[in-house]
């Protein structure tokens, strides 16, 4: 049976709910990355290390929501928190002590954040961050990584994953939409660089500088591979932003469950501002942007009453969202990150540093055409190359075994995400990870045959070694 034959004899009831739900939804899913062929697979609950589909079958959870749950699906401290804020309202008018408290928090864990405001996600958060670097420094444009992700504002849907024939030459990328509805403008302020090379990205940063409000990447590209930063690259983008009055933005939205203080703490590379979400939400929606004081101050209220208006006494940087701030989200981010300290983001990270291990040993071991990128907790398994070093590397990913191996893992009881990217939580223990790695190494081992075929040239379908479409949106 052939690896989507068993996915379709595992799931009829996904298969069923798909067509079903494909009355109301464009596609079935309202998260664009859920939609995958033949279908996607419907959870129905979750609980602690697993996921359990609606047609019973039991999931290890090796994504928890794209990064976002490193203490699993139903954290009992968390539910407990979540729960009993409910008893007394979900979100008032007005704020509550719940705001002040988590803020603490993240200021007292990140060297960057002196102060920190709150959004709904990590999108508004990358949103605000770029119109505060904007008012501050008065110029209008920004620039990111090629194959950097910082959700989808306009901004930055540039240069995600660019086709080949688009991208332009690695030391020069060019600015290409993601997909349409991108207006040209937005296109047009956004600069690209290439993510790790940093002659290249200080040649580009010197020739556009004066026109430059801030630069904004991830310390590890996440939704782009789990590609590390190199220390240097980071510290050259410092050394640069402070010379030519750039700001520089972290991005570590996927980042932070790193370290207590973030990625930025062990890089001991400080940024102006940094933006996150996912983790500091304890599994609800929700997202924050800091850093300076000075600039964190352009969101204070002026001495107007006039809350919209500058001009008029308003805070020249306006900041809204009916949902944001809302005490159900800070009730769980307090209780998730109080459990999530040092002793306990050191055993994840030594979790992922023995999944990795393990896997590209074995992966060498047997010649497979694969290989698993990343950092502490977090990891990514690419099918096709055998290093990712830059985003470019990414480009060998073989785009139809990667969604094999994806629909395999499944049907071996494994959940990550379709492209490769996955995690480790709380509730994993050694086992799971050895796990883990036997179901990875044997659903590769599926993909063996075909790789001949494509080496001899006989499989022309598989032949077909362009980069994975777009998995935008997390
Ligand atoms: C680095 C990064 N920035 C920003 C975002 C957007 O966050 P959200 O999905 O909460 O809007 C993501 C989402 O995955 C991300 O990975």
């Amino acid at each position: 049976m052939t690896v989507i034959e068993t996915y379709q004899q595992r799931t009829p009831l996904s298969r069923r709910h798909f067509d079903a739900a494909s009355l109301a939804i464009p596609g079935g899913v309202t998260r664009s990355l859920n939609a995958w062929p033949p279908y996607p697979t419907y959870i129905d609950a979750g609980d602690g290390k697993h996921l359990r589909d609606l047609d019973g079958n039991r999931y290890r959870d090796f994504l928890g929501n794209y990064t976002a749950l490193p203490l699993g699906n139903t954290n009992e401290a968390v539910r407990t928190a979540v729960t009993d804020q409910l008893r007394t309202g979900s979100v008032y008018s007005f704020s509550g002590d719940l705001e002040a408290r988590l803020a603490a928090m993240i200021v007292g864990r990140i060297a960057g954040m002196e102060r920190v405001r709150f959004t709904g996600s990590g999108t508004e958060a990358v949103m605000f961050a770029l119109r505060l670097a904007r008012a501050a420094t008065g110029r209008p444009k920004i620039v990111k990584a090629e194959g950097g992700y910082h959700g989808t504002v306009d901004d930055v849907m540039v240069s995600n994953r660019p086709p080949a024939d688009l991208a332009g030459p690695r030391d020069r990328p060019n600015s290409v939409p993601e997909m349409r509805g991108i207006p040209e403008s937005r296109v047009h302020d956004t600069v690209i660089v290439p993510f790790n090379d940093p002659e290249a990205t200080e040649a580009i940063l010197r020739q556009h500088h004066t026109e430059l409000a801030a630069i904004i990447v991830e310390p590890m590209l996440g939704v782009g591979g789990m590609i590390p930063a190199t220390a240097g690259y980071l510290q050259r983008l410092r050394s640069i932003c402070d010379e030519l009055g750039i700001l520089l933005i972290f991005d570590e939205v996927i980042t932070l469950r790193l370290a207590v203080g973030g990625a930025q703490s062990f890089y001991g590379v400080t940024p102006d501002l940094t933006t996150m979400g996912k983790v500091i939400g304890g599994g609800l929606p929700i997202g924050a942007y800091g850093g300076r004081a000075d600039l964190m101050a352009l969101l204070e209220p002026g001495r107007g009453t006039d809350v919209y208006d500058a001009r008029s006494g308003g805070p020249v940087l306006y900041q809204g969202g009916t949902f944001t701030g809302n005490a159900l989200s800070l009730a769980a981010g307090i209780a998730a990150l109080t459990q999530l300290d040092h002793p306990a983001l050191t055993a994840l990270n030594a979790h992922g540093d023995h999944l990795r291990d393990t896997l590209n040993n074995r992966l060498r071991g047997a010649r497979h055409q694969a290989c698993v990128t990343g950092r502490g907790s977090l990891f990514n398994v690419h099918i096709g190359p055998t290093t990712v070093d830059t985003f470019r590397d990414t480009r060998s990913v073989n785009a139809s075994g990667q969604h094999d191996f994806f629909l395999g893992m499944l049907n071996r009881g494994f959940v990550l995400a379709a492209r490769g990217m996955g995690c480790i939580s709380t509730e994993h223990d050694t086992l799971d990870i050895d796990d883990f790695v036997d179901a990875a190494i044997d659903a590769i081992a599926d993909l063996a045959p075909r790789r001949a075929d494509i080496s001899s040239g006989s499989d022309a379908a598989s032949t077909d070694l362009s980069p994975q479409p777009l998995e935008a949106t997390q």
